[in-house]
């Protein structure tokens, strides 16, 4: 972990004023901040704006008010392509590989600004991903969700960015896979890469976060580290209280002994921190 109190910020968002439609506001004033090596969570029941938030960062929605910093130089309202070159790395939930290009070719995608540096980076990325290195002349369309999860992190990771903002990795995967995909998220972080996620999984999220965020109706409702936010009866209660315990009740759910014994074992959780 970081010492926030020295550590040198890389992304800040402050007062944030964004939406999509006219006269509808979707960020409200929201303001969060990553220093160099974080992992930062960002949390929220569905709809409080955690895309809109990343979408906003990365240039994708009208910015109304407040701003952006990347190392202290003004970003707002930048396009992606800039952005990219700057050092913002994006990882969208959907559509976040292009599908007829092989495993390497979208990896090349990743450089297009800068395509001497491949071997490089093609190096630091295939040590992060192996199996991906194996298979590198599939088709991602043809790759499981995990795999392509991987191959779109893979990809943002070319450009060596100096902050990579992660949209709901762990989606539609199943539990096995999102595991994965956290202690994925993790090792990339392990590395020196600062991290923005966002994430529906509130709990594993902010067992890996460093520190975290709630967000609520657009605005940054509650900060503290992952941890101290994972215990805190008034966060579960106020803002974790659906998604902690869905999320617990379809684990005990699936493993009980009445259930198909290889679907519970599949579904089982893994040992909670204390
Ligand atoms: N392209 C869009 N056009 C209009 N409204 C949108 C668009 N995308 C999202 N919204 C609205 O913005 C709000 C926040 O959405 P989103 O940022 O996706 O929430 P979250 O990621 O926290 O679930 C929702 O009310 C959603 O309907
Ligand atoms: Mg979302």
């Amino acid at each position: 972990m970081t010492d926030t109190t020295t550590a040198t910020t890389v992304l800040e968002t402050t007062d944030l004023v964004a939406g999509y439609l006219p006269g509808v506001n979707i960020l409200n004033g929201c303001s969060i901040v990553a220093r160099q090596g974080d992992l930062i969570g960002i949390i929220g029941p569905n709809g409080a704006g955690k895309s809109t938030l990343l979408k906003a960062v990365f240039g994708q929605v009208n910015i109304r008010g407040g701003g952006v910093q990347l190392r202290g130089e003004d970003i707002t309202g930048l396009k992606a392509d800039r952005l990219v070159a700057k050092g913002v790395g994006m990882v969208p939930q959907n559509n976040n590989v292009f599908p007829s290009l092989t495993i390497e070719e979208n990896l090349e995608m990743g450089l297009f600004q800068q395509p001497k540096m491949f071997k490089e980076r093609f190096e630091f990325v295939a040590a992060l991903f192996p199996e991906l290195v194996k298979r590198r002349r599939q088709r991602a369309g043809s790759l499981s969700g995990g795999e392509r999860q991987m191959v779109a992190m893979g990809r943002a990771l070319m450009m060596d960015p100096a902050v990579l903002l992660l949209d709901e990795p762990s989606a539609g995967l199943s539990p096995v896979r999102q595991d994965e995909t956290f202690l994925r998220v993790a090792e990339i972080n392990s590395h020196g890469v600062t991290i923005v996620m966002v994430e529906q999984n509130a709990r594993r999220c902010l067992q890996i976060a460093h520190r975290a965020y709630v967000l609520d109706q657009g605005k940054d409702a509650y900060t503290g580290t992952g941890r101290e936010m994972l215990n805190d009866p008034k966060v579960i209660q106020l803002y974790l209280g659906t998604l902690a315990t869905d999320v617990e009740e379809k684990a005990r759910t699936a493993s009980q002994p009445v259930a198909e014994p290889g679907a519970a074992r599949a579904a089982e959780p893994r040992a909670e921190q204390p």
